[in-house]
């Protein structure tokens, strides 16, 4: 496995590999990260991941320091998966002194994480388009776990005509239906033993839409019985898949922030 810390190396590699499949990351990869490198492999491409925790996404109240990073934990999990290539860009080669252009997405970036989290899908969608000019990739892989944010990066891909093509992959979940993410470990003991109930509230809100409950009282009821078991619930709600408004026809997606403690889990499940 490669390497790559600057941009003269990944533009050697890129020359001699040709067309790639990309795997964007902040790293404190978990078994969710491996299926997007899996599914990277499926295209047949070489698969080049990143790893970059990325400053421009993270709010003046979040905390960036915070956010778990184990370079070598990360290269180990990724050579054992058989990925190609590694970047791993500095903040300084990735966002050099002086910048001024960012990528504002508007439509599916404008509710819920967007409302929530001012800036956030700004950074997202800036830093993406970085590294897709920089690697050239062909194909990028995002996890549909960040529901929103996989319909942002499409969107923007979509208007701004750039020359790859974008896959999703299904949320990879704990055994009790958690969904995997790097910050499920900071759940104590009693809200990690809690956090399964948010997947499990929305698959009954999606049953009982299913069987004729009107979407507004289906999820009325999951909020309440979520908030009853401890949960902020920031937002749960059926929207338009692709255009993240709020809905009440179906096929739809439920999605789904709630906090535990300090921990703001999200999850989101299709609505049929
Ligand atoms: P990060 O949170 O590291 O996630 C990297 C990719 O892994 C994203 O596409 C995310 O949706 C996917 N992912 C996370 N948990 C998953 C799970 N349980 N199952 C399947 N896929 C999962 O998302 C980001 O980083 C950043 O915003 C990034 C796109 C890299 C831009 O900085």
């Amino acid at each position: 496995m490669q390497i790559l810390r600057d941009l003269d190396a990944l533009r050697a590699a890129r020359a001699a590999r040709g067309p790639l499949a990309l795997v964007p990351t902040m790293g404190a990869l978990h078994e969710g990260h491996l299926s997007l490198v899996a599914a990277a492999q499926a295209t047949g491409l070489p698969v080049i991941t990143s790893i970059f925790v990325n400053p421009l996404q993270f709010g003046p109240n979040e905390d960036l320091s915070r956010y778990p990073r184990d370079e070598a934990g990360d290269l180990a999990k990724l050579d054992a998966a058989g990925c190609d290539l590694v970047w791993l860009p500095s903040v300084a080669a990735m966002y050099p002194e002086g910048r001024a252009t960012s990528i504002e997405v508007a439509g599916p970036a404008e509710g819920w994480e967007g409302a929530a989290r001012p800036g956030h899908f700004r950074g997202v969608a800036t830093v993406c388009a970085k590294l897709f000019l920089q690697t050239g990739a062909a194909v990028a892989v995002f996890g549909e776990k960040d529901w929103q944010q996989y319909q942002v990066i499409r969107r923007m891909v979509a208007d701004l005509d750039l020359p790859l093509r974008i896959l999703g992959g299904e949320t990879v979940r704990e055994a009790d239906g958690l969904a995997m993410s790097s910050r499920n470990r900071f759940l104590g003991p009693q809200e990690r033993a809690l956090a399964p109930r948010l997947h499990q509230a929305m698959q009954a809100a999606a049953a009982a839409m299913a069987a004729g409950t009107a979407p507004a009282a289906a999820l009325a009821e999951a909020r309440a019985g979520l908030a009853a078991l401890g949960f902020g619930v920031d937002y749960l709600a059926l929207v338009e898949p692709e255009t993240l408004r709020e809905t009440t026809a179906r096929p739809g997606r439920l999605i789904a922030a709630a906090r535990l403690g300090s921990v703001r889990l999200l999850d989101n499940i299709a609505a049929g």
